[in-house]
């Protein structure tokens, strides 16, 4: 039996880096948003034991270092289930590109996987398995909107963001995230940065009682009004900042007497951008040429190298997508997708 799953692509809505914890991540805030790009994953269970990972690109390793062979040699096991197991990815995200592409294609494995055997985790077990296979999975399983905290796979559903129409420049760099944050550490030990801000602790109070120790932290079922009001003035900012702001970039300022401070600003900087754009100017470049195109708002998405520009009708950004191709970049247009229009597309037709 073969099940079919799309595998979407997020962006980042801001992300702040904080501190280097003990185990060597490094804090984060951010808001990840899914978008309609996606690769295809097919998942088929034969006879036999094994894993197998199919892909026709080149640079997506087929051996156990593979995203989908990790989270599927987890599943299997805490589903007591033996099988060959074989997922073909239907590549069409970067590699390395910052757009969660080898986190989505895992959660979609997982997904897959449950479908084609007809058999069920339980919704923390899923979570925790992501959680372990790396620090942007788990946000695949909730979709939309979300908030990501500790190193980013602690996740929190927020109210949807307005349907932003997008422009997503896919450059042919690859930015290894280890790298960007190590070149972020050495920045920060030069001299002294300000700390990326936190959301306050109260923010995250009112987690669901049903959720215990190893996955509390994980996510929430039924968010707290705090958190609801920080999703609300991050939508109200969004549609604001994207419809209103004559140029990219310039975030705005003089809200400090706004308790969503914290949080708006995670939606309009990206930190790494810092160590990205030195180490790769061309990047600067895109972010420029999506400005130029009419983006109200552009950014770096993740470590990199994918760049996004949100525009104020899905007119604008198929005329952006095309003069950015006539430019000579790899430029296409799409859409943010609501938690309800994520999950509907996942598995339909
Ligand atoms: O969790 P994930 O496997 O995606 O992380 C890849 C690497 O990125 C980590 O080994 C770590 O070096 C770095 N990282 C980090 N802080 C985070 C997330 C990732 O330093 N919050």
């Amino acid at each position: 039996m073969t099940v079919k799953v799309r595998s979407f692509a997020k962006i980042n809505l801001g992300l702040h880096i904080g501190a280097k914890r003990a185990d060597g991540f490094h804090e984060l805030l951010t808001v990840y948003q899914t978008i309609g790009l996606h690769d295809v994953i097919r998942v088929s269970v034969e006879r036999g034991n094994g894993i197998e990972i199919r892909c026709e690109d080149p640079r997506v390793p087929k051996d156990e270092s593979n995203t989908c062979f990790r989270i599927v040699e987890r599943a299997m096991d805490k589903l007591r289930a033996r099988r060959r197991i074989v997922v073909e990815i239907a590549k069409r995200l970067p590699v390395q590109g910052g757009l969660g592409g080898a986190s989505s294609n895992a959660v979609a494995a997982m997904l897959g996987l449950e479908r084609a055997l007809k058999k069920s985790l339980g919704r923390e077990e899923r979570l925790g398995i992501a959680a372990e296979v790396g620090s942007d999975l788990p946000l695949f399983l909730i979709g939309g909107t979300v908030l990501g905290v500790g190193r980013g796979e602690q996740v929190y559903p927020l109210e949807d963001s307005p349907v932003l129409h997008c422009v997503v420049v896919t450059p042919e760099i690859g930015v290894p995230t280890p790298k960007a944050f190590a070149e972020w550490d050495r920045r920060i030990a030069l001299g002294p940065k300000p700390m990326a801000p936190s959301v306050p602790d109260a923010a995250l109070k009112g987690r669901s009682p049903t959720l215990n120790s190893s996955t509390s932290k994980l996510t929430v079922d039924s968010v707290s009004d705090r958190i609801n009001e920080l999703s609300r003035g991050l939508s109200a900012w969004l549609s604001e900042a994207f419809l209103s702001q004559a140029d990219s970039g310039a975030p705005v300022r003089g809200r400090a007497e706004n308790p969503l401070l914290a949080l708006v600003r995670a939606g309009i900087e990206n930190d790494f951008e810092q160590v990205v754009f030195p180490e790769y100017p061309e990047l600067r470049e895109v972010k420029r040429a999506l400005v130029r195109a009419g983006a109200k708002y552009a950014s770096l998405s993740g470590s990199g190298s994918t760049l996004y520009g949100l525009f104020a009708s899905r007119v604008d950004a198929v005329h952006a997508a095309a003069r950015l191709t006539e430019q000579g970049w790899t430029a296409q247009a799409t859409a943010t997708l609501t938690r309800t229009q994520y999950w509907r597309r996942i598995f339909g037709r």
